[in-house]
């Protein structure tokens, strides 16, 4: 996939609400244990959004973090894509409130609804255009509050989520070794009705009914996502890497979704990858769909983890089914 412009991330910017839901607090929501929820998930805390805001002032606040990071003023982005399954509202679309909310003209953008997978489809949209020399500034942001599509009456999916944003910035790379490699993506829609949001779409538009019946919550069959994840990360990751005449061993990071710590792991041990090796972070943060990658490579860079040539595979599978890996040489 080496492209007559290559493209790096040339920073991150994260976004997280201040509210906190722990393990303890969950125990009294539902019958739950914090010991169920670490050993099954590794998860310890959420954050949650407050009432009155939503994924774009999430987003908003992730874009700042990253203008403050880069020194890049919000007027400079040239296209900006927001991946997200809880948009503010169905349409407009949150990215062109975000826009509204930066204050920025001259931008052109849209949402990319791809679940667990969305960040990763975004950045290879946006890699593209930067790559064609269509754009030279592209901002891709994860974003989720799956707080909003939550049943707190369930306790197979509510221990799950929390909410929270992160952006990067696409651009020309300085160094073309220092850059986007490759990326290999997949969809299987015979898994949707496992992991999905069954009411207010056009098929079955909310209604007393559908409300009565909490059909617009997350609902989940955890062992098919759980397996189905399990094998696709693994089988993804390789396909990229040998492609692309790597092995694993020549990871300097696997900076995978971050759903529950023994998929990652699973994962890792499949890959023969040791600890260092891998980026876990979903402990503080549960699954914050869009946002899980963009908040694992702020930390891993912020913990010294990742810098300048190493090679990085970001890996997810979320609802759909979607599969995303993309391989990059770090560029700072
Ligand atoms: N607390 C206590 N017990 C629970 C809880 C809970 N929060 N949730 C489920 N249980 C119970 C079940 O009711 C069941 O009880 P039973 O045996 O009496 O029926 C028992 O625990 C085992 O349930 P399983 O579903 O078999 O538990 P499992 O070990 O598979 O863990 C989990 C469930 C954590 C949901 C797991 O299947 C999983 O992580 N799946 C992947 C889901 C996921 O990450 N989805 C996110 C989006 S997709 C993605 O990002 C990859």
């Amino acid at each position: 996939m080496r492209s007559a412009c290559p493209v790096q991330i040339s920073g991150v910017g994260c976004h997280v609400p201040e509210r906190l839901l722990t393990n303890q607090d969950l125990e009294k929501m539902v019958d739950t244990s914090d010991e169920w929820i670490l050993q099954r998930t590794g998860i310890a805390t959420r954050h949650i959004l407050d009432p009155g805001k939503a994924t774009s002032d999430m987003a908003v606040e992730a874009i700042k973090a990253l203008c403050r990071s880069t020194g890049m003023e919000p007027q400079e982005i040239e296209v900006l894509i927001v991946a997200t399954v809880t948009p503010d509202m169905y349409f407009p679309a949150t990215a062109c409130l975000v826009q509204d909310k930066l204050g920025i003209s001259r931008t052109w953008g849209f949402d990319l609804s791809a679940a667990c997978c969305g960040f990763v489809y975004a950045v290879s949209a946006g890699v593209a255009f930067v790559a064609s020399g269509m754009h030279r500034r592209v901002v891709v942001v994860g974003a989720d509050s799956m707080s909003r599509i939550i049943d707190y009456q369930d306790r197979n999916t509510c221990v799950l989520f929390g909410d929270g944003a992160g952006a990067v910035l696409l651009e020309p790379a300085v160094q073309e070794e220092n850059s986007f490699v490759d990326a290999h993506h997949e969809i299987d829609g015979s898994g949707g009705p496992s992991l999905c949001m069954p009411a207010g779409g056009s098929l079955m538009p909310p209604s007393c009914e559908t409300v009565k019946q909490r059909l617009h919550y997350v609902k989940q069959e955890g062992q098919p996502v759980f397996k189905f994840a399990t094998r696709k990360m693994e089988e993804a990751s390789r396909i990229v890497l040998e492609r692309n005449h790597l092995s694993p061993d020549d990871l300097r990071l696997l900076i995978p979704h971050q759903a529950n710590a023994r998929i990652i792991r699973g994962t890792a041990e499949r890959l023969g990858l040791r600890e260092d090796q891998v980026i876990l972070n979903l402990h503080k943060y549960g699954n914050t769909t869009a946002a899980t990658i963009p908040l694992a490579i702020r930390d891993a860079l912020s913990d010294n983890r990742l810098v300048k040539g190493d090679v990085v595979l970001l890996a997810s599978v979320g609802a759909g089914f979607t599969v995303g890996t993309a391989l990059l040489r770090w560029a700072y």
